[in-house]
């Protein structure tokens, strides 16, 4: 299987705090990778890393083969790399077909037409991916009046309007309901298996990561305390100690 994102050696620091320490790992295409950790374990410092917003002090981040050190976000999106973010992100004024219409044209390369031009183009694709996510009744109502549950399907969309072959999400699940978050990532997990795409998420519900992640590994302190199968790390004793220790 071909890795999509190879991380290397990677470091990263903010004035004194050691966010991201010598961190290595790999990424194979229709894997789902969980990155977990305590608060502060430096999960967002590392998806920021890959995903363009940081440049690391030292070590290499590979993405499809591209060492990326360096690129900017847009470059590192034009790969192939989509993404997800804990407080959503989709034009709230727009309606949900227009949203991934949007997407569509950017991963065309045609950004600079006019937004009207949005209303006539790339419908049967964008509806197909609304399809996929499961809310095609509710494409022409605003993305600003939809349920929350809703609105993250459409940022799943929109993700995948550039076809990645890597996902970066960053808990895809925050602020929900735990029926809808077994629903949301069911729905992720059966896509990016049928699409062959990396997923590396971050999540702080354990049921989620446990359920649905093929590998996890795990943060404390910006280093790799232990990475393995779910079954391998629920059963690693330093995993234990810092999750005890963190409730404690
Ligand atoms: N821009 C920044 N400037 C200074 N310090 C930062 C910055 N971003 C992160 N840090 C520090 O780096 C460390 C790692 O933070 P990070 O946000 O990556 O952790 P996290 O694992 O995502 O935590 P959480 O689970 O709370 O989201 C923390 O000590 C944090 O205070
Ligand atoms: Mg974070």
């Amino acid at each position: 299987m071909a890795k999509v994102l190879e991380v290397q050696k990677l470091c990263k620091s903010f004035g004194g705090v050691e966010a991201v320490k010598n961190l290595s790992f790999d990424l194979v295409e229709g894997q789902l990778l969980a990155m977990i950790g305590p608060n502060g374990a430096g999960k967002s410092t590392c998806f920021n890393l890959i995903n363009g917003q940081l440049k690391p002090d030292y070590g290499s981040v590979v993405v499809m083969g591209h060492r990326i050190n360096g690129y900017r976000p847009w470059q590192v999106w034009s790969l192939g790399v989509g993404r997800t973010f804990q407080i959503t992100s989709t034009f709230t004024s727009m309606t949900v077909l227009e949203n991934i219409k949007m997407a569509i044209l950017s991963f065309h390369r045609r950004t600079k037409s006019l937004i009207t031009r949005v209303r006539s183009l790339y419908s049967d694709e964008s509806m197909e991916l609304l399809k996929l996510v499961g809310i095609e009744d509710q494409h022409d109502r605003a993305c600003g009046v939809l349920a929350y549950g809703d609105l993250k399907r459409v940022e799943l969309a929109v993700a995948l309007a550039n076809r990645p072959k890597l996902l970066l999400m960053d808990e895809p699940t925050a602020g929900m309901g735990a029926a809808e978050r077994q629903s949301l990532m069911e729905l992720t997990a059966d896509i990016v298996r049928r699409r062959n795409i990396g997923v590396l998420f971050t999540e702080h519900d354990m049921d989620v990561v446990f359920t649905y992640a093929d590998r996890i590994i795990v943060l404390n302190r910006g280093e790799l305390v232990a990475e393995g199968t779910p079954d391998e790390v629920r059963q690693n004793s330093k995993v234990q100690e810092i999750y005890l220790g963190s409730r404690a």
